[in-house]
């Protein structure tokens, strides 16, 4: 396999066999194709797109790079993943609900990419919460307590821990191929029974428009059904974030808000319309476990099998505070007429939320709390949200961008 002519061949438009897919895959694991030339690849694939046996084969070899979870009980297994959104803190809910419901939950996510949050950077938040499980030890913990919470490892998916790093800071997140065998290669490798998939679609998201979205909707769909999963999936606007908070501490904090049967409207219903698709249970059992305390306690279990102490939960305002805390005064009085989640997701990112760099950390403390919501109203002075930054000129920046994403209609 001569690596610089495949890169040729996808970039001016050839379809590419299973077998030159799975050679490329391959070898990038083992390290004998640098990131360079990966990325290289990952951009003609952006442009050129694949078609759905390239999708396909190439999702299985990513699925055939690393193990696969087995399930001994017979219990349901099921999972949710999302296309990716800004304020989307919707996994920390739901997978400790789906499994009060009886469902054993594998759920393998990712971190921070492009402007969209990830599930293991917030998760991080919690002082000593481990992502790096190995699969005995995911196993035995789903066994236990029905529920494991982790990234991909060496061993688990680590075709797409590598390139999923790598297209985040290489402008290649937004193809419909590459997303999906991302997220299927994740999703199956997890031997899954019910999966459903949350598509994003707006300014905060990578498919712009509902019709993309629903392109890429049937391209995970149809890979999933292939292989033999239940697949669902539910188009989900991203035009103004998710809850109120963006920013991976503050996510959490309103997550275990959710958990206790709290918290923004809007997550509460998310979390629900996702969760009834796999969990066998009414929506009515789904809301008895967020209102009970069930869903919360399972949790407090979860953070406690991977290192963490769930008494930190409260207490993670305090644990990751950011220098600067400060109100941004809305300008008039009026109606909220929209809050732009792809410019507060942008934002985030550039107040230290998510990464420039492959090897950059991200900052637990910053970001967004206490934001409006379309449709309220507000008086002149009014907060439109917190910002959590680092330094005045990091908060400067927020605020300009905050002023610019928050439409407020005014009252004649
Ligand atoms: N989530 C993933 O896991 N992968 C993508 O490519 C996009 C969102």
């Amino acid at each position: 396999m001569h690596v610089p002519t495949l890169i040729s061949r996808k970039r001016d438009g050839e379809e590419l066999a299973g077998r030159e897919l799975t050679g490329l895959i391959e070898a990038y694991v083992r390290d004998e194709v640098p990131d360079y030339q990966m990325s290289a690849f990952a951009m003609a694939v952006y442009f050129r797109g694949m078609t759905p046996a390239e999708v396909a084969a190439l999702t299985r070899a990513m699925i055939d790079s690393g193990d696969r979870f087995s399930h001994p009980d017979g219990l349901p297994v099921a999972d949710k993943h999302s296309t990716g959104g800004i304020g989307d803190k919707v996994s920390l809910v739901l997978a400790p609900l789906v499994a009060c419901a009886g469902c054993r939950v594998p759920m393998v996510s990712g971190r921070g990419l492009g402007i969209t949050g990830g599930t293991l950077d917030k998760l991080e938040s919690i002082p000593g919460f481990n992502v790096r499980l190995d699969s005995g030890a995911a196993g035995a913990q789903l066994a236990d307590i029905g529920v494991v919470m982790m990234g991909q490892t060496d061993r688990f998916c680590p075709a797409d821990k590598r390139l999923y790093s790598l297209r985040d800071v290489t402008g290649t997140v937004p193809s419909v191929a590459l997303i999906t065998a991302s997220i299927m290669s994740k999703k199956l490798a997890e031997s899954l029974d019910r999966l459903v998939l949350d598509v994003k679609f707006g300014t905060g998201a990578f498919m712009r428009s509902r019709k993309e979205a629903q392109v890429l909707a049937d391209s995970m769909v149809a890979v999933g059904r292939e292989m033999g999963v239940e697949t669902h999936a539910v188009l989900n606007a991203m035009s103004e974030p998710t809850g109120r908070t963006v920013g991976n501490a503050l996510e959490v904090i309103e997550a275990v808000e959710c958990l206790e049967g709290g918290g923004p409207g809007d997550l509460r219903d998310i979390v629900l319309d996702l969760s009834e698709k796999i969990a066998g249970v009414s929506r009515a059992d789904l809301e008895r476990l967020l209102d009970d305390g069930s869903a919360r306690a399972r949790f407090d279990k979860l953070v406690a099998a991977q290192g963490g102490k769930p008494e930190d939960l409260p207490l993670l305002g305090e644990i990751h505070r950011a220098p600067e805390i400060r109100d941004v005064p809305a300008p008039t009085a009026g109606v909220v007429e929209k809050v732009d989640a792809g410019l507060i997701g942008q934002a985030a990112v550039q107040l230290g939320a998510g990464r420039a760099r492959m090897t950059d950390g991200v900052d637990h403390a910053v970001g967004f709390d206490q934001l409006v919501k379309t449709g309220e109203h507000v008086h002149a002075g009014d907060p439109l949200c917190r910002i959590h930054a680092n330094q005045r000129v990091d908060y400067d920046m927020a605020e300009a961008m905050v002023l610019k994403a928050v439409h407020i209609r005014t009252h004649h």
